[in-house]
């Protein structure tokens, strides 16, 4: 496996890959749901491409970009071992240099849930992502299903923006209890990791209640109340969704998926379902 620093070296490393090309964006910290991005980029493509890069402008003044995880040196290991061709490990200076000014901003489909919880989340996202793929110019990219809403986010600006690429959205990586693996989990106390398994526990009930034809509103309130009495202090949004435009629904109908999001001791913890 190649590994380049900066977007010159990338641009001579992609130029030498011969035939189609897989690529993985992440922030690093990787854990088995990235690996499953990077298997199922083998099985789709000749060559994989991934990129390690903890992106300054998608996190707000308040939340943990500081402490976000950094383990380079692991995560490198675990990529080769995977089987992927070319990583690339921008500095922040290289993707904004001095000057920097555009940003990519996706409306409609960005507003609501992680957008009104994180104000700016979505710009920095779709920003990065556009340079990403613009830099490594791959024939598909892969994307977890874990991160719903930004899945949708990209698939609209790479619509909306013609990119020459195809967006592959990856099912959910989880624990043997059902938790969603996160960088994230690593700030949960044993105590916190263990109450956590309610978020996807409540998103199992709420979705086995309304396809029992229990009413939405009954459903999103029953589990919310499990996600407090596991002792979650805040919920940011537990809800019923289009699965396309991410517009809350308040009947069952089409494509559906239940979202939440809700913080526990000071880790916010995100997860979905299909209904
Ligand atoms: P990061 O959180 O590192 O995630 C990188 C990719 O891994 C995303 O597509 C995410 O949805 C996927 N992923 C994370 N946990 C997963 C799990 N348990 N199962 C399956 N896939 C999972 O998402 C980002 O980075 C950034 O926002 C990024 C797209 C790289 C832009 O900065």
């Amino acid at each position: 496996m190649q590994i380049v620093l900066n977007s010159e070296e990338l641009t001579r490393a992609r130029a030498q890959l011969e035939g189609s090309v897989a690529f993985v964006p992440t922030m690093g910290a990787l854990h088995a749901g990235h690996m499953e991005l990077v298997a199922e980029a083998r099985k789709r493509a000749d060559k994989v491409a991934a990129s390690i890069f903890v992106n300054p402008t998608q996190f707000g003044e308040r939340e943990d970009y500081g402490r976000y995880p950094r383990r380079e040196a692991d995560d490198a290991a675990m990529l080769e071992q995977a089987g992927c061709d070319l990583l690339w490990m921008p500095a922040a200076g290289d993707i904004y240099p001095d000057g920097f000014s555009t940003t990519v901003s996706v409306a409609g489909v960005s507003e609501r849930w992680e957008g009104e919880a994180r104000s700016g989340h979505f710009d920095g996202v779709a920003t990065v992502v556009a340079k990403l793929l613009l830099a490594v110019r791959p024939d598909i990219a892969l994307f977890g299903e874990k991160d719903f809403q930004q899945l949708a986010v990209i698939r609209r600006m790479v619509a909306d923006l013609n990119l020459p690429v195809d967006i592959v959205g990856i099912p959910t990586v989880r624990e043997a209890d059902g938790l969603a693996l996160s960088s994230r989990n690593a700030y949960l106390s044993d105590d916190e990791r263990g109450r956590a398994v309610a978020l996807p526990n409540a998103l199992q009930a709420a979705r086995a209640g309304i396809v029992n034809g229990q009413s939405v509103g009954a459903a999103l309130q029953q589990a919310k109340q499990s996600l407090v009495e596991a002792g979650f202090l805040k919920i940011d949004y537990f809800a019923l969704v289009d699965a396309a435009t991410l517009e809350p629904l308040e009947a069952a109908k089409g494509d559906m998926r239940l979202i939440a999001a809700a913080v526990i001791g000071t880790t916010r913890l995100i997860d979905n379902i299909a209904v």
